[in-house]
């Protein structure tokens, strides 16, 4: 089982190009089903995620090709089941974008029930809720979701919790079905205006995504596109947390900086200095950090996937900080980890209290989910000695090639198989 080896102390200097955002590609290539035409999609992040959904839906028939590494091209036109139940499709989250898409296009779709990142129970209610909404029948059998309606109409859904899964999954049934669907208290990510746009070049009409009101009048059917997936915003946000808590100088290119916002401001309220330009920016933390405190929250709102990266960088700030979860009720369970390494973190409930300690110390730790296995990277490079990440197929879920691109920064970082390589690691960078 493949490692990672970590000798902390080197701050991170350099660029790094961020990839394609896997929260928009799941539903994009999911939603490119909806067409019998051909889709070409860009800057598909090749990570564990994106692959499992590939392989999902060449499953059922869809045809896919890559050309290059993150371009894929599909082509539903000989779609010979409408079960999506392979094996490891039950293990990702995004697994239930297949509903929505074989729901609009055939009226019918069973698909596993999702598994995904064990962060605290991830209800789907506001999604059956929506394709009731349109005329499905829903029904849980068998570790299925089962729905199929006699013809999906419009219907005015508003959603009771902000959902990006619910939005997307009932704008994209939305999109076939007939007449106007209003979804209101919809999630206004970036990702949910990028499947808005994916699907509105494929012929749709949506519109009003980026804001809680989302509009959508049906068409008859949808054909094939050309399409750019945007930067991944969490990416991002890990790679500028990595240089705040190395004290480093990183700049993230080919990113939108409208959609780090929230990022850059804790940034700036932690010490480090920002700075912006169009399709990049620069973090440098020169500075001892500052405490803050912070919530998650939908967009506009801090990110719950920057949670643990935050933490792992409020846990060196001078001072108290808090740190509040408001989306997911279990996402602290890295915390043990990270006082392994000498943070000193309390945790009531949803709410994390971090009293600043001067400096983390390496040690043998697991990562338990994926943007948890990130921030526990991040502070294993800025600790003193060496640290062993176990589990780390938990990151790469999510992050294309990270020890490649930490190993550019600066950082030593390697894979390791056993312990003998460990060793080797150890005297290597020594
Ligand atoms: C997506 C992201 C995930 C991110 C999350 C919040 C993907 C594959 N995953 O997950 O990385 O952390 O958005 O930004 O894109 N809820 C319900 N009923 C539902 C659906 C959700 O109660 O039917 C609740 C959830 O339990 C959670 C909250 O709503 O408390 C937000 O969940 P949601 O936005 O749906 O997250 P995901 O789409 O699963």
């Amino acid at each position: 089982m493949e490692q990672y080896a970590i000798k902390g102390g080197n701050p991170l200097v350099g660029d790094v190009e961020i990839g394609g955002a896997k929260n928009a590609a799941l539903p994009i290539l999911a939603a490119s089903a909806m067409t019998d035409e051909t889709v070409y999609i860009d800057n598909v992040p090749d990570v564990r995620d994106i692959n499992v959904m590939l392989n999902a839906m060449q499953d059922i028939g869809v045809a896919v090709r890559h050309a290059g590494r993150h371009k894929v091209i599909l082509n539903a036109g000989n779609i010979h089941s409408l079960v999506a139940e392979n094996e490891t499709i039950k293990k990702i989250r995004a697994s239930y974008y297949l509903m929505g898409a074989l729901l609009g296009k055939y009226n019918c779709a069973e698909v596993a029930l999702p598994g995904g990142c064990d962060i605290g129970c991830r209800a789907i209610d506001q999604h059956i809720k929506g394709f009731r909404a349109l005329g499905a029948e829903v029904v849980i059998e068998h570790g299925l979701i089962k729905a199929k309606a006699a013809r999906l109409t419009g219907s005015h859904i508003y959603m009771d919790v902000v959902s990006v899964g619910a939005t997307i999954n009932v704008m994209m049934a939305a999109a076939l079905a007939e007449g106007l669907t209003i979804i209101e208290n919809s999630a206004k990510e970036p990702h949910v205006v990028d499947v808005a746009n994916f699907l509105n070049s494929m012929g749709a009409n949506i519109k009003g995504a980026g804001t809680d009101v989302i509009r959508i009048k049906g068409v008859s059917r949808l054909h094939g596109s050309e399409y750019t997936i945007i930067p991944d915003q969490i990416e991002a946000g890990t790679f500028m947390f990595a240089a705040a808590v190395t004290r480093g100088d990183v700049t993230v290119k080919n990113i939108i900086p409208k959609h780090l916002e929230s990022i850059t401001a804790k940034l700036l309220e932690i010490g480090c200095e920002v700075e912006e330009a169009e399709d990049c920016i620069r973090v440098v933390s020169s500075k001892p950090l500052l405490h803050t405190h912070v919530k998650t929250l939908p967009y506009p709102g801090f990110p719950t996937d920057m949670q643990p990266q935050i933490t792992a960088a409020l846990a060196l700030s001078r001072g108290t900080s808090i740190v509040t979860e408001s989306i997911f009720e279990n996402r602290f369970k890295y915390v043990d980890e990270l006082t392994r390494m000498g943070a000193n973190i309390k945790v009531e409930g949803n709410t994390a209290i971090i009293d600043g300690v001067g400096r983390y110390t390496g040690a043998s730790i697991s990562a338990p989910d994926l943007r948890a296995g990130a921030a526990l990277v991040i502070a294993a490079l800025s600790a003193e000695g060496f640290t062993l990440v176990d589990d780390i197929r938990y990151i790469e879920r999510g992050y294309e090639d990270f020890h490649l691109k930490l190993q550019n920064l600066g950082a030593h970082i390697e894979l390791v198989e056993t312990e003998k390589e460990f060793q080797k690691f150890k005297l290597r960078v020594g």
